[in-house]
């Protein structure tokens, strides 16, 4: 069998949930686990998280069926709502919390003729300019909503498009639109922080925060590491050596031959590539880890199967190969494939066998 694995820390999770809570301990958390919790797998994410937290977040409502199927009860939001009468139906009847950012989703709880309740997220565009209602519209539709039995509480929300930049005054200028808002309601419950917002903007934790990217272990800053954040990542993707090559200076090595070695070379194979969801577009001296040391990636990334330059370091055939994990983050190989580790985790295939730890 292939050995290439995809192994996830349910006691990382538990960690970086901690950082969460101490970084906002007074807010409730609506963990994100759509998009199969980044990547992650989202049964075994929400069923580590949800005894721990107020809500977990989903991006559409099969994504919440999904989980009611398979037992998590906890509540779940679906950040893009619904569609129709059906999908409200449904998503009332699986207890979810419904995002509501335009009229027509309005329209579908006014015609609701059912008995079942409950909370909305009435999302504002405070400047993304992505979701929701503008400030101005959103005093109608607040209007709108309360008179309706089918909605038991308003919760203010709406998102960062920047909290990541600390130097940018865009998220400034969110929390005031956002803040006169909640203002000229009656609202008792806001939500606009993302992870960013949790460890860098404290003023906009509110009463919910809605971390992702941290708690998968990843830093949500450019200029800081996970480690710095005390964050522990929670994907291991590793591999082995399936082969050793001797080559010679001046011979190419893969798909294009677009590298030559420039000295003997001893070349070790991967079995990890683009089929697993491996970046293809990796930036020069990229690194895998061989027992503990670095080894740079050459050649072409093909699809199962990667070369590493092994001269310098000692490494045997079916020696193991951490592609990203521990002590080689997945915000580094992000960063030379000119991505962010949120793309390469939800990129991470089924191929590769997963485990749970
Ligand atoms: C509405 C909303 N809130 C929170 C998050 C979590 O963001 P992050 O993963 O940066 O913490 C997301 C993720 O995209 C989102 O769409």
């Amino acid at each position: 069998m292939r050995d290439a694995q995809l192994t996830i820390n349910r006691s990382a999770l538990l960690h970086n949930l901690r950082q969460v809570k101490l970084a906002a301990p007074h807010a409730k958390v609506l963990a994100m686990v759509k998009a199969d919790a980044y990547g992650h797998g989202a049964l075994v994410v929400a069923d580590t998280l949800s005894p721990h937290v107020d809500a977990l977040g989903v991006a559409f409502l099969e994504e919440a069926l999904a989980l009611r199927m398979a037992g998590i009860r906890c509540p779940i939001a679906i950040l893009e709502g619904v569609f129709s009468a059906d999908e409200l139906a449904a998503a009332l009847s699986a207890q979810c919390y419904l995002v509501v950012h335009q009229p027509e989703q309005i329209g579908l709880l006014q015609d609701y003729r059912g008995d079942l309740d409950t909370r909305v997220w009435l999302k504002i565009d405070s400047g993304m300019h992505r979701l929701g209602f503008s400030p101005q519209a959103a005093i109608d539709a607040y209007q709108q909503l309360n008179a309706l039995a089918v909605v038991k509480e308003i919760i203010l929300t709406s998102h960062f498009a920047c909290a990541d930049d600390l130097q940018s005054a865009k998220t400034r200028q969110q929390i005031t639109v956002f803040e006169q808002l909640a203002q000229a309601l009656p609202i008792l419950s806001k939500s606009i922080a993302n992870s960013a917002g949790i460890l860098a903007w404290p003023e906009t934790h509110y009463q919910w925060v809605r971390p992702g990217i941290m708690l998968y272990g990843s830093s949500p800053f450019a200029d800081k590491t996970a480690s710095e954040l005390n964050l522990q990542p929670v994907m291991t993707l590793s591999s082995r050596l399936i082969a050793i090559q001797q080559i010679k200076t001046g011979e190419s090595v893969g798909y294009g031959s677009t590298w030559q070695a420039t000295q003997d070379t001893r070349l070790g194979v991967v079995a990890m590539g683009y089929g697993d969801g491996y970046p293809r577009h990796i930036g020069r001296d990229t690194c895998v880890l061989i027992n503990g040391q670095r080894a740079a990636i050459v050649g072409r990334v093909s699809m199962d199967m990667m070369t590493v330059d092994i001269t310098h370091i000692s490494a045997e055939r079916g020696d193991a190969v951490v592609l990203w994990g521990e002590d080689l983050t997945a915000d580094e190989i992000a960063a030379s494939a000119n991505t962010i580790s949120y793309e390469l985790f939800c990129q991470a295939t089924t191929r590769a066998e997963r485990f749970v730890v």
